[in-house]
């Protein structure tokens, strides 16, 4: 361990008695650990603290300079510090970790989210769940359909970035090739827009974008957060790439409202 690791010593919030909604049962009164690729960012801390809600010993990897932006969680969080796509800093992380969340970001035009990607496929615990964010512009089967105005945005956005070498999409493209070629526990959680705000609840998801329920585009971040460490305990989305919606969006409502008294999952479609 390096001076800047912080170990969990909370022993209090690691036994509480088990809660409705944790991960924990009577039955395994231990919290399980999940390790959170990429906690320093928007996203991550919210996975941190819907984490921590649940009962789970949390170690979180980031950039050593983000290090101060999880300074709220001092104490009740493991803090790796490190490149997340550098395979020593993630096997030391995910060890004896019975889930992995990865945020996979294009930024950087060096293979940063691929090189993440396969350094937790590479180091995770065998049998472990693995749950990587990305967004709707992702494709599994091909059988997407994308507006006109995402699909300009990607024709754009996609060169424009890669010429400042700001971004390329092309590396969050190919991380995700490789997590759906794998035959580790895998979810790709593909998020529409995001905008902050209150929790509204657990998402709702489609596998394709194009799918009506998903016509509002939009999702609130902490809620994604919420499905991707939710995604840990549902068998359901293993192997799946699950495009996700805010559950309180007009064309979630709409959705909900059509399928009322029929007996299809509130909570997905297909
Ligand atoms: N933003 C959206 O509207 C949107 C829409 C759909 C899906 N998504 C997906 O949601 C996830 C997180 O998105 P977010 O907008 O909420 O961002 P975020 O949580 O703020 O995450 C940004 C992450 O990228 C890291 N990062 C920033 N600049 C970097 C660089 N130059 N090199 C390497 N890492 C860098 C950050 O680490 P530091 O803390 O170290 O800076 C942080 O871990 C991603 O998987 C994204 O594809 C986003």
């Amino acid at each position: 361990m390096t001076g800047k690791e912080t170990l969990n010593t909370n022993k209090e919030r690691l036994y509480r008695p088990p809660v409705e909604g944790d991960a924990r049962t009577q039955e395994s009164p231990v919290a399980r650990k999940v390790c959170i690729v990429g906690a320093s960012g928007k996203l991550g801390r919210y996975m941190v603290r819907h984490a921590l809600d649940r009962g789970y010993e949390v170690v979180g990897v980031c950039r050593e300079k983000s290090v101060g932006k999880l300074d709220a969680f001092e104490g009740r969080i493991t803090v790796v510090p490190g490149a997340t796509n550098d395979p020593e800093v993630i096997k030391r992380a995910v060890a004896g970790c019975d889930g992995v969340l990865v945020v996979l970001v294009p930024w950087g035009v060096h293979g940063y989210s691929t090189g993440t990607a396969q350094a937790v496929l590479d180091h995770a615990p065998v049998g472990a769940r693995l749950v990587f964010s990305c967004g709707w512009h992702i494709t599994r089967d091909g059988r997407d359909v994308y507006s006109w105005k995402l699909r300009t945005f990607a024709r754009v956005f996609g060169p424009l970035a890669r010429l400042a070498r700001f971004a390329d999409v092309d590396d969050q493209v190919e991380a995700c090739r490789r997590v759906f070629a794998s035959d580790r526990r895998w979810t790709v959680v593909r998020g529409s827009d995001l905008e902050e705000g209150e929790s509204q609840g657990l998402p709702v998801w489609s596998r394709h974008v194009g799918d009506p329920i998903l016509a509002s585009n939009i999702t609130r971040r902490v809620d994604f957060a919420l499905f991707m460490v939710a995604a840990l305990e549902n068998e359901e989305l293993v192997h799946e790439a699950p495009a996700i919606v805010g559950c309180r969006t007009p064309s979630a409502l709409a959705h909900a409202a059509a399928s009322e008294g029929s007996t299809s999952s509130p909570i997905s479609v297909y």
